[in-house]
């Protein structure tokens, strides 16, 4: 098979820009930078080793699970007209095949799982899973211990029919709080706020599901198979 063919399709993308790629130098064949299109692999006995910017294609091509710590002023997709995205921190190659599962305002902080196993992604943000996500909350206004009991039986948010999901929410002063919700709806937690006559003035996912953020702003690293099939089981 010819090496821009191969290329092409494991990592789909078009052959114009493999040629490019290739001419540039970044792909080996059995440790050897090869730079033409047309070269052709041979898989009758051992299967060659091909790395496009030094990783291996198997590796590439297999699904990928990150966690990031976000920081402020990151939108969570792939490309944005406004605000640069959370692919600002992702060194890997075919960054832009990565999803965010689950997004987080360009102002929220903290927590962001990014995967292109768009399976694994749906059990995280499906609210039928219940995928329960720990957010800490800072307010304008001090809190009131009613709250905890109007968070738990549900709020109705503005142009929405269902009541919200019951929710955990920990007092910790009078401004700060722990609140863990089960599903993701746009902007959940700042609505949530508004809808009881507060607002929310800083806001840091820790926690979804068993995994909880262990690394400084502005990383990233993969997650362990552990962290992986905790979503699956
Ligand atoms: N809820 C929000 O309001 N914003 C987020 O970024 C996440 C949850």
């Amino acid at each position: 098979m010819r090496l821009d063919k191969f290329l092409a399709h494991h990592l789909g993308i078009s052959r114009n820009i493999i040629g490019k790629e290739l001419r540039a130098g970044k792909v080996t064949v059995d440790g050897n930078i090869v730079k033409s299109g047309a070269y052709q692999l041979s898989f009758d006995e051992q299967s060659p080793i091909v790395n496009y910017a030094g990783n291996e294609i198997a590796a590439i091509t297999a699904p990928r699970y990150f966690m990031l710590n976000k920081p402020q002023g990151y939108v969570c997709a792939t490309d944005d007209p406004t605000y640069p995205t959370i692919l600002y921190f992702i060194d890997e190659p075919m960054a832009d095949r990565l999803h965010a599962a689950g997004r987080l305002d360009v102002d929220t902080t903290g927590l962001v799982l990014l995967t292109d196993d768009g399976n694994w992604s749906h059990r995280i943000t499906s609210p039928k899973y219940y995928c329960e996500k720990v957010y800490h909350v800072t307010v304008e206004q001090p809190l009131t211990h009613d709250l905890i009991a109007i968070f738990e039986k549900g709020i109705l948010l503005r142009n929405e029919k269902n009541l919200t999901k019951p929710a955990k929410l920990v007092i910790i002063d009078d401004h700060h709080a722990e609140l863990t919700l089960s599903e993701g709806r746009y902007h959940q937690v700042k609505r949530m706020f508004a809808a009881v006559g507060n607002h929310v003035v800083a806001l840091h996912r820790a926690q979804i599901g068993e995994v909880k953020l262990d690394i400084p702003e502005g990383e990233y690293r993969p997650l362990t198979d552990a962290e992986v099939n905790a979503f699956l089981a």
